[in-house]
C-alpha cells in the first residue's frame, strides 16, 4: 500500500489523495535512467515513477497496470511523452509476453528477445484504490467486498461465501500471518449461514468482534484479514514471484531491478529470490563439478532493503512500510527457463 498526500486527506477531492510515489529518488538512483535506453514499469499506478524515469533520461519506458481505470487515466499522460510511453493493461506476471508485442518482430519475422534496461515494480495498492470505498479494499469506510484489482475474477465477499472453513482459516493465516484466523473463519461461516457477507464494515465489525481490540492499538483489528484477502483475490505472492522470475529473463547484463513491497511477506519473497540468484545457486554443492553449478545472475546492491526517511513518512504515512531492494543483472544464463 502506498501513496496518499497530507496525513488528513483534506485536500482531496471525493476523498481521493492524489498519490505520492515512494521512496521515489531512492527507485531513480538504483534505476540510474540513461539516454537511449528502456525500462518496463509494472505497477504504473499513477505514473510517478514512469514519469520521473522519463524526466531523467531520453529513454522510453513500457508501463503496466492491472485495473483498467489506471489505464483510462494513463492515457491523459501518454501524449506528453510521444513515443517514449506506452502503459498497457496487463498483470506483470505476463511482462515478457507484452513486451514481445511491444517490440514486434525482426526483418525475418522473429519476435524480438526481451532486453530492457530496467524493471521496477511497486507493488500493492494505490491510493486511488484504496481510498475509493466502493473498490471495497479499505476497512475504514463501506463498500462492497470486491478488491480485485483487475476487472476479473473472485471477489473477496466471492471466497467468503462460498470457500470453506478450513480455505479461509489458511488465507487469513498465510496471507495476513492473522494468528486468530480460526475463531474469524468459524465466525464468518456461522455469520453467512443466516446472510452472505457483502459489505467492508460488515467484516471489520465481525472481526472486531471476535478477537477484540488492543487498549491503545493503534491498527485496527481487521488489518490482518483485509490484507490477506487482497493478497488471495489478486493473487499477489504469485504475481511477484512470476514477475521475478521474468525479469531475470528480460534484463540485459547490467540491468537494474527495483523492487519496493509494503509487508514482510512480499520483501521476503524478493529477498530470498535476491539472495538465491546472488549467490551460487542451491544445486550448486561443492561436490558437483563447477560446470553443472549456477553462475549468479544477480549482484545485490544494498544488502539491507533501504526504508523511508521519517520525514517521508510524516509527509506520506502510507510510505511507513515500504522496503527497497534493487539488484543488477549480471552477464551469467537466468536460473529459471
Ligand atoms: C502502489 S501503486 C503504483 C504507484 C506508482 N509507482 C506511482 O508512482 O504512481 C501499485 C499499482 O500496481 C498495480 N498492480 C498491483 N499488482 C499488479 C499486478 N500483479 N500486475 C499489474 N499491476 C499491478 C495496481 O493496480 C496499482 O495501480
Amino acid at each position: 500500500m502506498t501513496g496518499g498526500s497530507g496525513p488528513s486527506g483534506k485536500d482531496a477531492p471525493n476523498g481521493v489523495r492524489p498519490h505520492i510515489p515512494v521512496l521515489l529518488p531512492q527507485v531513480l538512483s538504483a534505476l540510474a535512467p540513461k539516454d537511449g535506453e528502456i525500462y518496463l514499469d509494472g505497477t504504473f499506478g499513477a505514473g510517478g515513477y514512469s514519469r520521473a524515469i522519463l524526466e531523467a533520461a531520453d529513454c522510453r519506458v513500457l508501463a503496466l497496470d492491472r485495473d483498467p481505470s489506471v489505464i483510462a487515466a494513463a492515457h491523459r499522460i501518454t501524449p506528453d511523452y510521444p513515443n517514449r510511453l506506452t502503459v498497457v493493461l496487463s498483470p506483470f506476471s505476463e511482462m515478457q509476453e507484452v513486451w514481445r508485442i511491444f517490440e514486434g518482430q525482426d526483418a525475418d519475422g522473429h519476435y524480438i528477445v526481451p532486453q530492457a534496461d530496467g524493471v521496477v515494480l511497486d507493488i500493492g495498492v494505490s491510493s486511488m484504490q484504496l481510498d475509493r470505498p466502493e473498490r471495497g479494499f479499505s476497512f475504514m469506510t463501506d463498500g462492497p467486498l470486491d478488491m480485485r484489482m483487475g476487472a476479473e475474477g473472485e471477489s473477496a465477499a466471492d471466497i467468503l461465501n462460498t470457500a470453506s472453513e478450513t480455505d479461509i482459516a489458511n488465507i487469513l493465516f498465510k496471507n495476513g500471518e492473522e494468528r486468530q484466523s480460526r475463531r474469524i473463519a468459524k465466525a464468518i461461516v456461522a455469520t453467512r449461514a443466516d446472510k452472505k457477507l457483502t459489505r467492508t464494515l460488515e467484516l471489520a465489525n465481525l472481526v472486531e468482534k471476535v478477537i477484540g481490540r488492543k487498549p491503545g492499538d493503534p491498527k485496527h483489528p481487521a488489518t490482518r484479514t483485509f490484507q490477506a484477502l487482497r493478497i488471495a483475490v489478486n493473487a499477489e505472492l504469485d504475481e511477484l514471484t512470476a514477475a521475478l522470475t521474468a525479469a531475470e529473463t528480460m534484463l540485459k547484463p547490467g540491468g537494474r531491478l527495483v523492487v519496493v513491497t509494503f509487508h514482510s511477506l512480499e520483501d521476503r519473497i524478493v529477498k530470498d529470490f535476491l539472495r538465491n540468484r546472488s549467490e551460487r545457486a542451491a544445486g550448486g554443492s561443492r561436490h558437483l563439478p563447477e560446470v553443472t553449478r549456477k553462475q549468479p545472475s544477480f549482484r545485490i546492491v544494498n544488502q539491507r532493503a533501504l526504508s523511508p526517511s521519517a520525514e517521508e513518512i510524516s509527509v506520506n504515512p502510507r510510505a511507513r512500510s515500504a522496503k527497497l531492494r534493487a539488484a543488477i543483472r549480471t552477464d551469467a544464463a537466468a536460473h529459471t527457463v
